[in-house]
């Protein structure tokens, strides 16, 4: 095993919660290489899921702990894991891990696996993954705070700055998965009849297991890892009482470590098929530990998804399952919603930025995987190193840049009003016909939660689009254009991160295209506004140009026209505007307050 880095970490001792001093952090990673062996292995020869899932926290924990500093750390969670490929005996498995971002006590590490055929020199990506790692308590229960993790290459800028949209998913999890459960419509699913069905029952799992000192880390805390591969475990051999067969891993979902476990726990392992679908089935995982005496603690609960591949790879149809009676209706139902939010945080959150088609459509239940993509989208926009100074006038600067088939473009200026309020201002969509003259009007829709608003935008049919314009331009048939926008706000996760309003089409079936306007839409779009000093800020502008809009900005690139500058002059003076409006308000609060109190 090979590392590289140093601590992340340091311990405070007096408060029960202090920052530590801020030096600057390199990020570290790890690497672990194993060979495959067949002790490592399943019946058909390939690297066991519990294996790998051990070998994966162990280099994510070290990387977390910075390479060897003794801070210990404890797996607080992870998320989706889609397994693309398996393992054979005698190949290498290769895993990296390396903090993409610490916040206070807990961080994210990011893992890589991929695998090395020796003889043929080949490599496969097998998985990635995303760990948290949150750092253990002080022996008189003070909280660990981390030092932050400063990125330096663009890889690790835009990994650092979609961190925080990831933790806010992780965050939001459980809350996602009731609204989900208890939503009416997802469990309308048809029950299976008693026909060609196999009792779930049939598939029940119990074991336990005793954790022993080589389990633990050396503060006797069980390796979540550990925990993993026993989960793994019943829920294979769950799996395998349905088929029949030897069924392959493909996906866990993101799951959380409740509680945490130490030597000498028993740990009480249940395992049972929930649902088949034609070609997969899931199975639920819980573990729960216990001591001699004492309750039974909730460690973990998991939801892994298998298939069964014949001799040539193919997939093989299941048998149905007959829920049990207690909880099996339940978990049936609730089965086929988590099948949704799987393939929606599939497709939605994994999808690399443009890949993701334009105009999803929009509903409440993939409304924090879509909110997700909107602001990861921008912030990696903005996080891209390649952005080129094209034009600049009274210093507001036009940069732009060139993707394969996509040209995206940055407005920036430094505006006299502090950062908090230019956010609320610009935040404020329905605002932008006043101050755009490319917004004729927007409407809000729906407001989803405080950070997330569906609007209305219809834009003039003119050739002359402006920057800040989702506008398709150049139509000039005298149609109006009109687009369906999720606009998602973010506050800064930690200091030196800006502001951000993101913006990116949606489809509404309330709102359908109509022969009067023409739909545009909008790939990624929006501001980020930094603090530069207690009263001023750096406003960008970005819009990753669809092909009719770059006609409309090559204009302003080429030097031909300038409405960028006109524009943002505008938005400028918006912003001005109502911060001294503001400033004059408060003023006379102030006022009215002083001559109360005389
Ligand atoms: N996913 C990711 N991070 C999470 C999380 C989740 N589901 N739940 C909490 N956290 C993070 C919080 O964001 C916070 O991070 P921050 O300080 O950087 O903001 C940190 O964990 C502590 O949160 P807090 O609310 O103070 O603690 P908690 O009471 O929710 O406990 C754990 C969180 C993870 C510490 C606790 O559940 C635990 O001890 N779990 C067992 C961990 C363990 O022992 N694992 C090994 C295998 S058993
Ligand atoms: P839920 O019942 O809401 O799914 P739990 O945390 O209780 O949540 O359980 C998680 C999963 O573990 C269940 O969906 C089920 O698949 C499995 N499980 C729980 N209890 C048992 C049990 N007694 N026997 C077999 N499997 C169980």
């Amino acid at each position: 095993m090979s590392s590289r880095g140093s601590g992340d970490l340091e311990e405070e001792e007096e408060e029960d919660e202090e920052s530590v001093s801020s030096t600057e952090v390199k990020m570290s990673q790890i690497v672990m290489s194993q060979i495959v062996m067949p002790c490592h292995s399943n019946h058909r020869q390939e690297l066991s899921v519990g294996q790998l899932l051990q070998w994966i926290d162990c280099t994510a924990c070290l990387a977390g702990e910075g390479g060897g500093v003794c801070v210990p750390c404890v797996t607080a969670s992870m998320d989706d894991i889609h397994f693309e490929h398996t393992i054979s005996v005698g190949q290498v498995v290769n895993i990296k891990a390396k903090v993409n971002r610490a916040f206070n006590t807990s961080m994210e590490v990011g893992i890589q696996v991929s695998c090395e055929d020796l003889f043929l020199d080949r490599h496969w990506r097998v998985c990635h993954a995303y760990a948290t790692f949150v750092t253990q308590r002080t022996h008189t229960g003070n909280k660990v705070i981390l030092k932050p993790t400063v990125p330096h290459t663009e890889k690790e800028q835009v990994e650092y700055s979609v961190a925080a949209e990831r933790r806010r998913v992780r965050m939001l999890h459980d809350d996602i998965i009731k609204d989900l459960l208890s939503h009416g419509a997802v469990l309308q699913a048809n029950s299976c009849a008693a026909g060609d069905t196999v009792a779930a029952e049939k598939t029940s799992v119990e074991s336990v297991e005793l954790v022993l000192p080589t389990h633990a880390n050396h503060q006797v805390n069980t390796f979540g890892g550990q925990i993993m591969a026993w989960m793994v475990n019943v829920a294979t051999i769950a799996a395998s009482r349905l088929s029949r067969a030897h069924p392959t891993l493909r996906t866990i979902d993101m799951f959380t470590f409740r509680g945490p476990s130490q030597v000498g726990d028993r740990l009480l392992l249940r395992a049972i098929v929930n649902n088949a679908f034609k070609n997969s089935m899931e199975v639920g995982v819980r573990a729960e530990a216990y001591q001699e005496e004492g309750p039974n603690r909730h460690i973990n609960s998991a939801f892994m998804t298998f298939e069964v591949l014949d001799d040539q790879g193919k997939l093989c149809t299941l048998p149905r399952i007959r829920p049990e009676p207690l909880e099996g209706g339940r978990r049936f139902q609730e089965a086929i919603a988590r099948k949704k939010i799987r393939l929606d945080r599939k497709y939605i959150i994994s999808c690399k930025q443009g890949v993701v088609p334009l105009s999803v459509p929009w509903d409440p239940r993939n409304q924090v995987y879509l909110s997700y993509n909107n602001v990861s989208a921008l912030r990696v926009l903005a996080a891209r190193k390649n952005w080129r100074l094209c034009s600049e006038k009274d210093q507001v600067r036009l940069y732009t840049m060139e993707q394969k088939s996509t040209l995206s473009f940055r407005v920036e200026s430094e505006v006299d009003v502090p950062a908090h309020r230019a956010f609320d201002l610009l935040a404020e969509l329905s605002n932008r016909p006043g101050w755009d003259t490319h917004y004729q009007t927007c409407d809000l829709i729906h407001r989803v939660d405080d950070d997330d608003f569906l609007y209305r935008v219809v834009t003039p049919s003119v050739s002359d689009g402006a920057v800040g314009s989702p506008t398709s331009a150049h139509r000039g048939d005298g149609v109006l254009q009109d687009f369906i926008l999720l606009a998602s706000k973010r506050r800064p996760c930690g200091s030196g991160d800006p502001y951000v309003i993101a913006l990116r089409s949606v489809s509404l079936p309330t709102h359908p295209p109509t022969e009067d306007f023409h739909r545009g839409e909008v790939l990624c779009a929006g501001f980020t506004i930094l603090q530069t000093s207690s009263r001023k800020s750096l406003v960008s502008y970005y819009n990753q140009a669809s092909p009719e809009v770059v006609p409309y900005i090559s204009t302003d690139i080429a030097g031909l026209s300038s409405s960028f500058y006109h524009n943002f002059c505008s938005c400028s003076r918006y912003l001005t505007r109502n911060r001294l409006q503001s400033a004059s308000e408060e003023q006379e609060e102030q006022e009215e307050q002083t001559s109360c109190d005389v």
